[in-house]
């Protein structure tokens, strides 16, 4: 990472919300010779980096992408080195982001995680729920679409009328309901894709493709991803003229 000061004052504006597709850790670990596996560690040790890289910038919330629905069909020896990863998380790991004020949420379905990861996703979310500085969703075992499902079942199931249904009632039902929409989606590896990540919540987000693998996102590609951002011109499907910037 640079040793320069990345100057703060320089970004005209910076998102409340930013969600991260975490893409690139298989062809890190390829072009080192390594296995994926090796690849996935070194994606998960620059989750804590860039998440204080996200509080030094006044970022409020976070959302990321750790394991989408359609990863389950990825080959079992790669589908089991995710889960132990996200297994080993310690009870120093939980420790250390209640005390840097990180509180975490979980997006996603539990149904279909094992007990152990069941235990420690709900561990993290209790011990952390008071904190404030920065709220990081965990998407894990997420689908935007089975999101939307899970909305739809639940909104039946309290026999709200159909002409009662709005926007706002679907977004009231989803993983996210208590976080604004993600104003900037940042997707590292190249790929040009949404890969089924927040589709509901994504209406209006900018996106932001760098073709940086995600072990190596430091501070200083966020901040090139902020600075980004700050120039783009958020129009909510209206004319310039009627756009106040903000
Ligand atoms: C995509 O890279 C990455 C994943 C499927 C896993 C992402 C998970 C982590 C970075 C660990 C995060 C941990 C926590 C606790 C949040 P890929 O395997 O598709 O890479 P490739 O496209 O180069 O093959």
């Amino acid at each position: 990472m640079s040793e320069q000061p990345l100057p703060t004052s320089a970004l005209a504006r910076v998102p409340q919300h930013v969600a991260m597709i975490m893409d690139g850790n298989g062809r890190w670990a390829q072009e080192r010779g390594l296995p994926r596996s090796a690849g996935h560690q070194a994606g998960r040790e620059n989750v804590r980096p860039v998440l204080e890289a996200c509080v030094d910038f006044g970022i409020r919330y976070v959302t990321l992408y750790a394991f989408s629905t359609e990863n389950w069909n990825r080959p079992v020896s790669e589908v089991r080195s995710l889960m132990s990863l996200f297994e080993s998380a310690t009870d120093r790991d939980i420790r250390e982001l209640d005390e840097n004020g990180i509180q975490i949420r979980h997006l996603g379905r539990l149904e279909g995680l094992s007990r152990l990861l069941r235990q420690k996703i709900e561990r993290a979310i209790q011990t952390t729920q008071h904190n404030d500085r920065l709220i990081v969703n965990i998407a894990l075992n997420y689908g935007g679409r089975v999101e939307v499902v899970d909305a739809v079942r639940e909104i039946v199931r309290e026999g709200v009328p159909p002409q009662e249904i709005t926007e706002e009632t679907i977004s009231a039902h989803l993983g996210t309901a208590s976080c604004p929409d993600p104003d900037l989606i940042i997707r590292t590896a190249g790929e040009m894709r949404m890969s089924n990540f927040l589709i509901w919540q994504a209406a209006y987000a900018e996106y932001y493709v760098t073709d940086t693998y995600w072990p190596d996102f430091d501070k200083e590609e966020l901040y090139k991803a902020l600075l980004a951002y700050g120039q783009r011109k958020r129009r909510f499907g209206q004319l310039n003229s009627q756009v106040e910037t903000r």
